[in-house]
């Protein structure tokens, strides 16, 4: 059952950044037809079912990582192996055709240990916990990027599940659901964008915007020297924006193209190994992204795997930390904000934080608050006596994130009752 189209359009308003319908030439329709169709890759027609689902199994007190459960914060000490030696609940088990993996690396190698549920229908809880027991994600900035992937993007507020890939609304979904269709982290232009590392942008590939790239991968390898660094991504990240700017008439690279670099980040940050001393190697890369080399040089794509002996991060990466790698690798290469509209490039405005397409931020504290308003602006108060579970649901999350590290930041908190 769905509500009546009222309601639709204004969680419509809760989710698409409203601003961005209001460029001069880049209008709703332009949006629209950047996005998945009914059918064809990442749609619900395509999508992977496994009637079994089965929630992911919390860590135990025998097998503590950071002992992150239910949502809550974990110790944020890192340092340990990962999977604990024997821990029989989180081994490697290659995800079958009945299971959903998409485009983010971490997100399917947590998968595919059981961190999160196996089949790729995860939750707000599953995902803030696994990536702090896995890789020693901060807390603040594990709820930031689960709260983004489930209201933002392509999940479910009510039931707060969402898929780490394809549409799979029938599960992700309740009957009180308000938004039509819940696409997943494959659902374009919502946190999946173009320029993406390892993905082709969704208009290249006829909407397949999540499956692995192994030109690409070795594209990445190359440009870094193998080192994968802040400063090869980043040079590599300014390629690939070249690339899709000439390459691809319909590309968008909106605000939340900044999560590229930040995803870029955590490639250098979180996936190292303390064996490795946590230098990035082109081993242990490979291993994450599932890239395999054949003998003739080309990667092709097997299940994601955490290298083995790994060992995690000893602090925890915090929002702050990650909005620091952001500025630091964006400003770097600066690129236009924008799309390609009719054979030209359109520059968004979103005063103070982009004008003429040129993105004003300079201190990591400017990119942070431009990302909270960027996922809590557009949440009218009006809402309130319309949709209280909605607003009730944002409120606790954002102020439970925004609580401290927002205010502290000295961020104007968008909120409004
Ligand atoms: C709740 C946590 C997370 C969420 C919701 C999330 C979501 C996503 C999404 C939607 C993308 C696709 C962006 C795009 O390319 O268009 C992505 C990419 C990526 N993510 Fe995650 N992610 C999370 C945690 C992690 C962690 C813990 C790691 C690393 C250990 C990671 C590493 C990456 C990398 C390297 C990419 C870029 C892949 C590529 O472009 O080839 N992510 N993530
Ligand atoms: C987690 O939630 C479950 C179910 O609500 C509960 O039984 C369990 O005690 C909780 N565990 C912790 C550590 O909060
Ligand atoms: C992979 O990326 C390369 C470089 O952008 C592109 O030419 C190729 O078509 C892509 N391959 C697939 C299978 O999408
Ligand atoms: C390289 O080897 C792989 C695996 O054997 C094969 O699928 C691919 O076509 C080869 N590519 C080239 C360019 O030779
Ligand atoms: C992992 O550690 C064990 C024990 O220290 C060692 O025998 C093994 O060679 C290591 N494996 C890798 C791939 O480093
Ligand atoms: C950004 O600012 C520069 C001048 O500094 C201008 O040339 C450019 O067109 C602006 N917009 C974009 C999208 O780069």
């Amino acid at each position: 059952m769905r509500y009546l189209p009222a309601v639709v359009c204004l969680a419509g308003l809760a989710t698409a950044f409203p601003f961005i319908a209001k460029q001069p030439g880049i209008q709703n329709t332009h949006l629209l037809l950047r996005q998945q169709s009914g059918s064809g890759p990442g749609s619900a027609a395509t999508c992977p079912f496994n009637p079994n689902h089965q929630d992911a199994i919390p860590v135990s007190d025998e097998y503590p990582y950071n002992s992150a459960i239910n949502g809550s914060a974990g110790k944020g000490i890192g340092g340990y192996l990962v999977p604990a030696p024997g821990d029989p609940d989180h081994q490697f088990i290659a995800p079958t055709d009945q299971d959903i993996r998409g485009p983010c690396p971490g997100l399917n190698a947590a998968a595919n240990y059981g961190f999160l549920s196996r089949d790729g229908i995860t939750t707000y809880s599953e995902l803030t916990d696994a990536v702090q027991n896995v890789y020693n994600m901060g807390y603040d900035l594990a709820q930031f990027l689960a709260l983004i992937s489930i209201i933002v993007a392509d999940g479910d507020i009510i039931t707060k599940k969402v898929s780490i890939g394809c549409d799979a609304t029938t599960r992700t979904a309740s009957p009180l659901s308000i938004s039509g269709s819940e696409p997943g982290l494959d659902g374009h232009n919502k946190f999946e964008g173009d320029v993406s590392l390892t993905r082709d942008d969704f208009f290249l590939a006829n909407g397949d915007d999540f499956d692995f790239n192994g030109t690409l991968f070795g594209m990445m390898a190359e440009v870094t020297g193998g080192t994968f660094d802040l400063e090869g991504l980043g040079t590599y990240r300014y390629q690939r924006y070249v690339q899709s700017r000439e390459e691809n008439p319909e590309m968008f690279f909106g605000p939340l193209g900044l999560f590229q670099y930040g995803a870029a980040a955590f490639v250098y940050e979180l996936m190292p190994s303390g064996a490795d001393n946590y230098v990035p190697t082109l081993e242990n890369t490979a291993s994450f992204f599932g890239a395999e080399q054949q003998p003739n040089g080309t990667w092709t794509h097997v299940p994601e795997r955490i290298p083995a002996n790994w060992t995690n991060r000893i602090s925890p990466f915090t929002l702050l930390d990650v909005v620091g790698q952001i500025s630091a690798m964006y400003g770097a290469h600066p690129v236009g904000i924008g799309g390609n509209v009719d054979g030209a490039f359109v520059g968004l405005d979103f005063p103070p934080y982009i004008e003429g397409g040129n993105l004003t931020a300079a201190t990591p504290a400017d990119y942070a608050c431009f990302l909270y308003q960027l996922i809590s602006g557009p949440i009218p108060s009006s809402l309130n006596s319309v949709i209280t579970p909605l607003v009730e649901a944002l409120e606790f999350v954002l102020v439970e994130v925004g609580g401290e590290t927002f205010t502290n930041l000295g961020c104007p908190v968008p909120l409004t009752r």
